[in-house]
């Protein structure tokens, strides 16, 4: 069984090439601890991409030669490969490609604004949404004229930081048409309460969606077991490339729904009087899709379970947990962290020195960690914050990563002081 940590970097081709002479004349090796922004691309997915371009690539269901075929062959062979890797009893049929998260999100929001909003229907998300599971539902609101009820955070510190499940059941009454919330937190890392959530949810026959964004490097558990209608993912942060995204919706769904984007590929018929879509997961897909991509991410797929989804989650959690403890004991450091063991994630930010400030700092030490509001400004206002340093731990994370990033944390407050 392949190792974990230091060990799996040769197979990453960016660390080899990001060592870099440090301010203080220092070779150090890149700590990259913003694997919840994007994860690096081991060689294989890399090949993958190689290979499909280099030898078989083609527009997809579109043409009658030879490359188109193959193309085609492999890019729904890649659509059935997600299927699989999202769990028993998916099918190919409810898997849509799109170019991310976002999109994904921005499709369900739009179409059930079109299709299954009333005015007097409520959409109930967390307040402590990633702004893509966020402002889609501001936007569907508006459009259904309907009514945007937000689940507030616990606590603000430490263990306490988790989804007021007391208020959520006051809030998913059966005027409920939507419920759709995040897996695992993009700043605290926290694992929501899902399977809560969703029984509240179908209690009232709410339409249930899970942003996976965050949860499908690590959780290897069905999402769909839990009775939810809809799950949402990107390719980049699942080691696969940018640019695919995956909606994995209920056939249910996928048959009420409109789609967001019309054009070529996903019609049924067309005149110049009127149009009708296709049936199945085509009518998300106008235009010429991501298809090297979908490719490259059913390669990330492979090597993701080869490691084991299970394996890295506790592995980055006890990463996780190490540099939380090291980073609390440093003056200054407040950190936003429930600490429950489960989190790969953990934010934090000195008393006196602003996010931004401290991120470049670290910087000239090799460190990559994201500072700001993490594309989560209602939960940093909530905290009382105006930004976090975030440290985001993944399968070729390590403890040297800890010590480097810790080590960088304690330098740059003696020179930002
Ligand atoms: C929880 C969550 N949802 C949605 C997104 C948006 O993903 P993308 O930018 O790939 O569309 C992110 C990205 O950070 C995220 O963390």
């Amino acid at each position: 069984m392949k190792q974990l940590g230091a060990a799996l970097r040769a197979e990453f081709p960016i660390f080899a090439h990001n060592v870099r002479r440090c301010e203080d004349g220092h070779l150090r090796p890149l700590c990259y601890l913003d694997s919840a922004v994007s994860t690096h691309k081991p060689q294989s997915v890399i090949n993958a991409l190689v290979e499909f371009l280099s030898h078989d690539y083609g527009s997809v269901h579109r043409g009658a030669y030879q490359l188109s075929v193959r193309a085609s062959e492999k890019y729904e062979a890649a659509r059935a490969r997600v299927a699989k890797f999202v769990g028993a009893g998916v099918a190919p049929e409810q898997v849509i490609f799109t170019r991310g998260t976002t999109e994904s999100l921005n499709i369900l929001a739009h179409g059930l604004a079109l299709s299954g909003l009333k005015s007097e229907s409520r959409i109930v998300i967390p307040a402590i949404e990633h702004h893509a599971n966020l402002v889609p539902w501001q936007q569907a609101a508006l459009q259904a004229d309907c009514e945007l009820a937000y689940v507030p955070l616990v606590g603000t510190h430490g263990i306490e930081l988790r989804l007021d499940l007391a208020a959520a059941r006051k809030l998913i009454t059966t005027n409920t048409s939507v419920v759709s919330l995040a897996h695992v937190g993009n700043v605290l890392g926290q694992v929501n309460p899902v399977q809560e959530m969703t029984a509240l949810a179908k209690n009232v026959g709410a339409t249930v969606i899970l942003d996976c964004a965050q949860s499908m490097t690590c959780f290897a558990e069905n999402p769909f077991d839990w009775g939810v209608d809809a799950v949402v993912f990107s390719g980049h942060k699942l080691y696969g490339p940018t640019g695919i995204g995956v909606l994995v919706a209920s056939r249910e769904l996928i048959d009420r729904l409109p789609p967001l984007l019309t054009g070529g590929g996903m019609i049924s018929s067309v005149s110049l009087e009127e149009s009708s879509w296709a049936s199945g997961v085509a009518k998300f897909e106008a235009g010429t899709p991501p298809i090297a991509e979908a490719i490259g991410l059913s390669a990330a797929l492979d090597w993701l379970e080869e490691l084991g989804r299970t394996r890295i989650h506790a592995h980055a959690a006890q990463l996780a947990s190490e540099f939380a403890s090291g980073v609390s004991k440093i003056p200054g450091i407040e950190l936003f962290y429930p600490g429950t063991g489960a989190e790969t994630i953990v934010s934090f930010r000195h008393n006196a020195l602003h996010a931004h400030d401290l991120a470049t700092i670290l910087d000239g030490s090799n460190v990559a960690m994201r500072a700001g509001h993490h594309c989560a400004w209602p939960l940093v206002k909530i905290l009382g914050v105006d930004a976090l340093v975030r440290a985001s731990f993944a399968a070729y994370s390590d403890r040297d990563d800890v010590e480097q990033a810790l080590e960088a944390i304690k330098k740059a407050i003696l020179v930002l002081k």
